[in-house]
């Protein structure tokens, strides 16, 4: 296992850059499951996540070539012999469930692990079983896998109660094979899905109405490979423009979709930073303690949950109270506890957090519990006083693409280290 030593209270300056969107690659990766000819990808981060998702569609017969020098992925399925996603790989990603419909629409039949509860919340997969049985599969559980049959997928209106990213992304890819048209009703309107259906469209499908509520798509009897530049990686430009702002510092954001990021920049200036925002750009600098503001997450284009975790990290250094309010995950203020353990003032009562700010955060031993809750931590540690140990940071490189050295580069005080577990 790997931790970070962090020396906290550098302020950071200087220039770094986005990688391409974890949450984007992933649902772009599994939609190559729906041609045999070859797909490419361009500006794919170097993630834990993406070298799961690299493993599963070998495992599933695809040919996958990764040079990560270049950030490039060609993935080949032309032939799909074992169309079954095994658990030991589903249950290091719940993403891998991603190819449940490109598989089910491909080869009219699919094998893919449940994927169990996870330390945000319980994260059941219910409307993408109901949404596909709508498309004519029978859904079967048997030993933990879902097992889906059908004779073909067959075009029809699906209204998701709850409005869900990959579910949406499943879905859609699920539909561009099916026969006659699918419309999908409140449905997430992420940048993710809306770059699924941009790829899905140079693939040969029809399709229209992504980034509303309601997605219309014409299923098409085969499709096209495609060659993608994957777009910038929203949450990481939020966590590292944090930084910025937590170290009391001034470092400007680069190869970042400002229009992505707006609930998040908005909060931010209403704390008082001072924000440059450019065409591909977010310059900010943070001349003061942040003032507290309030913020509830909700689904694009509101506040991402993504950022949550980061956002309060911020918060706890603030002039006054905030409240943080989490609607979509039941169980994610796991790094409340940890926050609190470097002197932070929170109180968690069911899915809000009363953030009262303090003048400054002591560095401590710290335990690292998921992706984002890691990044929160992280962040607290840069600006505290002191020396942090983040530790089991695996979850951090699951969608971080080296954050300690662009860290480094911004002048933190941050090393990777071993470290033994009993
Ligand atoms: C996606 O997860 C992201 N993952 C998550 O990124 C992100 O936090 C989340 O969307 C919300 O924005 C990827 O894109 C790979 P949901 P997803 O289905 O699709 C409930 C990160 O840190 N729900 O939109 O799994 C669910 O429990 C992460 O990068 C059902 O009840 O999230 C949650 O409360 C983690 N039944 C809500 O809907 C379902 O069948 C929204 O979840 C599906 C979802």
């Amino acid at each position: 296992m790997e931790a970070l030593i962090i020396q906290g209270g550098v302020p950071l300056h200087g220039k770094v850059r986005v990688g391409g969107a974890k949450n984007s690659v992933l649902p772009l990766m599994a939609a190559a499951l729906l041609t045999t000819e070859p797909c490419t990808l361009e500006n794919v981060p170097h993630l834990r996540d993406v070298n799961t998702m690299v493993k599963l569609l070998m495992a599933l017969g695809a040919r996958v070539e990764w040079d990560r020098e270049k950030g490039t992925i060609t993935i080949q399925a032309q032939e799909i012999p074992h169309p079954e996603a095994p658990y030991d790989l589903v249950k290091t990603m719940r993403a891998s469930v991603l190819v449940l419909g490109p598989l089910v629409a491909r080869c009219q039949r699919a094998k893919v692990s449940l994927p169990g509860g996870c330390a945000i919340g319980v994260r059941p997969i219910d409307l993408h079983l109901k949404a596909m049985e709508k498309l004519g599969a029978r859904i079967d559980l048997e030993e933990g896998y879902v097992v889906a049959t059908c004779r073909q997928l067959l075009g029809t209106t699906i209204y998701f109660d709850k409005v869900t990213v990959t579910g949406t992304e499943n879905i859609m890819m699920a539909a561009a094979l099916a026969r006659g048209e699918t419309v999908l009703e409140n449905c997430a309107k992420e940048p993710e899905v809306q770059e699924l259906a941009r790829v899905l469209r140079n693939m040969g499908v029809r399709i229209e109405g992504e980034g509303t509520d309601t997605i219309c798509i014409q299923g098409t009897p085969s499709l096209r490979g495609y060659h993608h530049t994957v777009m910038p990686d929203r949450i990481e430009a939020a966590t590292l423009v944090i930084a910025g702002a937590i170290t009391g510092g001034e470092i400007n954001v680069t190869h970042v979709v400002p229009r992505h990021l707006e609930a998040v920049t908005r909060k931010l200036q209403e704390a008082e930073m001072d924000l440059a925002i450019g065409p591909d750009t977010i310059h900010v600098k943070a001349p003061q303690r942040p003032r507290a503001v309030d913020i509830n997450t909700l689904p694009y284009p509101g506040f991402p949950t993504d950022v949550q975790a980061q956002f309060m990290a911020l918060m706890t250094l603030a002039r006054g109270t905030s409240v943080i309010t989490e609607n979509i995950f039941e169980n994610r203020f796991l790094h409340a506890a940890e926050l609190k353990r470097m002197g932070a003032d929170i109180k968690v009562n069911g899915n809000r957090a009363v953030v009262k700010g303090v003048e400054s955060l002591k560095g401590a031993p710290l335990m690292a519990t998921d992706l984002r809750a890691s990044a929160s931590l992280v962040l607290a540690a840069l600006a505290a006083r002191g020396e942090s140990r983040v530790s089991r940071i695996y979850h951090l490189d699951r969608g971080y693409e080296r954050l300690d050295e662009k860290l480094r580069a911004l002048g933190a005080r941050i090393e990777r280290t071993k470290e033994e577990w009993p």
